[in-house]
């Protein structure tokens, strides 16, 4: 098991991503804290957890909000006594064009991914120091690599969250604390899939023929599976990566190599 008895944080658990590393994470012997805002989502995780739910609790905590990420980061290292593993993959993605995107859109998306991601971290920093190890994961994206069309405001997110996390890197190592980030390419998810509906409703062509767009952006020539990326985060949440500190891992099926 590559993360037996490891005591992780995981945001954003009710799907897609998070819910496939909870699984996974699960069945390698963690420990877990799984948070979202969508409860009956988290409950759906829980039950799909087939090792390792009974060493799995579920929380409801909006990552937008400092006081709840902070709450849920204290509760487990009084429990735990120590954090081993934090995954802030919480996000949102809103797409359209500048000028006519909505405000509050664009507050959700600095909200959910940049901030979230801030709150996520900030309240586990002095445990992590403390205790003098540990790994953050952060999820990016290939929208932090490359432009999208009409995806300008989401890859402004996507592109702070890799500075923040090679910033941190650098904060944190000297304390034993290795922060790296994943950046998925187009991955089987409810959120790429309301994407590709949106665009397609936009565009007034077919959703098949958006998805088929997407698929044909890597080189691998099709989606991820949830289950591959979290694959990766599990590297790194894992001591196999342990000379990997502020580095960012594309999982992207080849879109960024081009
Ligand atoms: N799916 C993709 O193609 C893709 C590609 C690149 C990056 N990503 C990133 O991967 C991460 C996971 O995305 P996904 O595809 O699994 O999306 P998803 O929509 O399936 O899951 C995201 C989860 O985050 C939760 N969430 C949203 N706002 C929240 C908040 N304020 N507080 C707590 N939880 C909140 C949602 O309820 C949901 O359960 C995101 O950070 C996303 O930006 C996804």
């Amino acid at each position: 098991m590559r993360v037996k008895d490891k005591i992780v944080i995981l945001t954003g658990a009710a799907s897609g991503i998070g819910r496939a590393t909870a699984i996974l994470l699960g069945k390698e012997g963690a420990i877990q804290v799984l948070s979202d805002v969508d409860e009956k989502g988290l409950e759906e995780t829980l039950q799909l957890l087939k090792k390792g739910r009974d060493r799995a609790e579920i929380m409801k905590v909006d990552v937008t909000d400092s006081s709840q990420v902070k709450k849920m980061i204290d509760y487990t290292y009084k429990k735990y006594g120590r954090i081993d593993v934090l995954i802030a993959n919480a996000g949102v993605v809103r797409v359209g064009p500048v000028e006519d995107f909505p405000d509050e859109d664009y507050d959700l998306l600095i909200n959910v991914n940049l901030k979230g991601t801030y709150y996520t971290c900030k309240h586990a920093i002095l445990y992590l120091k403390k205790q003098r190890f540990g790994s953050v994961v952060t999820l990016a994206s290939v929208a932090a690599h490359i432009g999208q069309v009409n995806h300008a405001n989401y890859c402004s997110t996507k592109a702070g969250i890799l500075g923040f996390t090679r910033a941190l890197a650098l904060d944190l190592a000297p304390y034993g604390v290795r922060v790296n980030s994943v950046s998925p390419g187009a991955t089987d998810t409810p959120m790429l899939v309301s994407d590709v509906r949106k665009q397609a409703r936009e565009r007034g062509v077919d959703y098949e023929v958006v998805r088929k767009e997407f698929e044909e952006e890597g080189v691998l020539k099709r989606w991820a599976t949830p289950d591959e990326v979290a694959l990766g985060i599990l590297y790194l949440a894992s001591d196999e990566s342990s000379y990997t500190t502020g580095s960012d891992l594309r999982i992207d099926g080849g879109w960024t190599t081009r």
